[in-house]
């Protein structure tokens, strides 16, 4: 079954670890992480962006292929399949298809607009038992061809957000998404330490999860952080091992050139990769 992200977020929130968004492309990302997390007994969240839904044919069917995908597998550990960056339409239109679990992003909005947004998105899923994530602060980097500069959220607005009853809270500080430019400042800790005093206890999101320094990443799961979103550094794993099987000559050997083969050597790199992750962020386990 698939389940709300809110009680995977709090434990983690009370134990201090992170549980990990994974953002999916297709059925090979799906059935790679899903036995990632299976293998390493992790609870985990999946990651589907508006761009990503309409490649996979629409939100309906990204919710069928997860379910039975999950089901095939035999999968027990916590599941919950989330909208990432939605818009207001998007998000209501995720609930209906069956997300267990959407995101809101009014980042973009002014803050006035965003509260009532978000507090229409919030009530909607809630009287549905489903989880919802808001933004403060845009993300920087770039994203569905979307580009903005990073941002650092104002506490006080968090805690406007915070006040609708949001489950889990995204908040820019600093963070960017794709790969991290080499003069990259590092994560801002003084303004998430005031963002999660000012919202109680309330699970932070990490957006940009890729690339960022094991010891920052640890460092903001300690101050608040219960929730890592990756996208990128998946993506990056399977197009290296991809490049390496056919630089190896392995697609115009025999059969290599059958999409199961051809597709293997990237698929099993994410897997790898995820498990990898879970270790780091601390949610290895925990699902036992
Ligand atoms: P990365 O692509 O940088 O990992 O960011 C993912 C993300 O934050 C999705 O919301």
């Amino acid at each position: 079954m698939l389940v709300s992200a809110k009680e995977m977020l709090e434990k983690a929130h009370a134990g201090q670890y992170g549980v990990a968004q994974f953002n999916i492309n297709n059925l090979e990302w799906i059935k790679a992480i899903l036995k990632a997390c299976e293998e390493a007994k992790s609870p985990v969240i999946l990651g589907v962006s508006e761009g990503a839904a309409k490649y996979m044919c629409g939100f309906k069917n990204v919710v069928d292929m997860v379910r039975n995908v999950h089901d095939q597998l035999k999968i027990t550990v916590p599941v919950a399949i989330h909208l990432d960056h939605g818009s207001f339409e998007g998000a209501k239109a995720c609930i209906e298809a069956g997300f267990t679990s959407v995101m809101f992003d009014g980042s973009h909005f002014s803050i006035e607009e965003n509260i009532a947004k978000s507090k229409e998105i919030i009530e909607f899923a809630h009287s549905r038992g489903i989880s919802v994530e808001c933004e403060v602060g845009g993300i920087g980097g770039e994203e569905d061809g979307v580009t903005s500069l990073g941002e650092v959220a104002n506490p006080d607005e968090c805690k406007q957000i915070a006040d609708l009853g949001v489950d889990f809270l995204a908040a820019g500080i600093g963070n960017i998404h794709g790969k991290y430019p080499e003069n990259w400042a590092g994560l801002n800790f003084d303004v998430l330490a005031e963002i999660q005093r000012k919202v109680g206890n309330k699970p932070l999101v990490l957006h940009g999860g890729s690339g960022i320094p094991k010891e920052q990443v640890l460092k903001a799961i300690s101050l608040g952080v219960s929730k890592i979103n990756v996208n990128t550094e998946l993506q990056l794993v399977f197009q290296d091992a991809t490049r390496q099987y056919i630089l190896a000559d392995k697609d115009i050997t025999g059969k290599g050139y059958d999409p199961r083969k051809l597709l293997a050597a990237g698929t099993d790199a994410i897997t790898k990769k995820c498990i990898e992750m879970v270790k780091d962020f601390g949610s290895y386990g925990k699902a036992e």
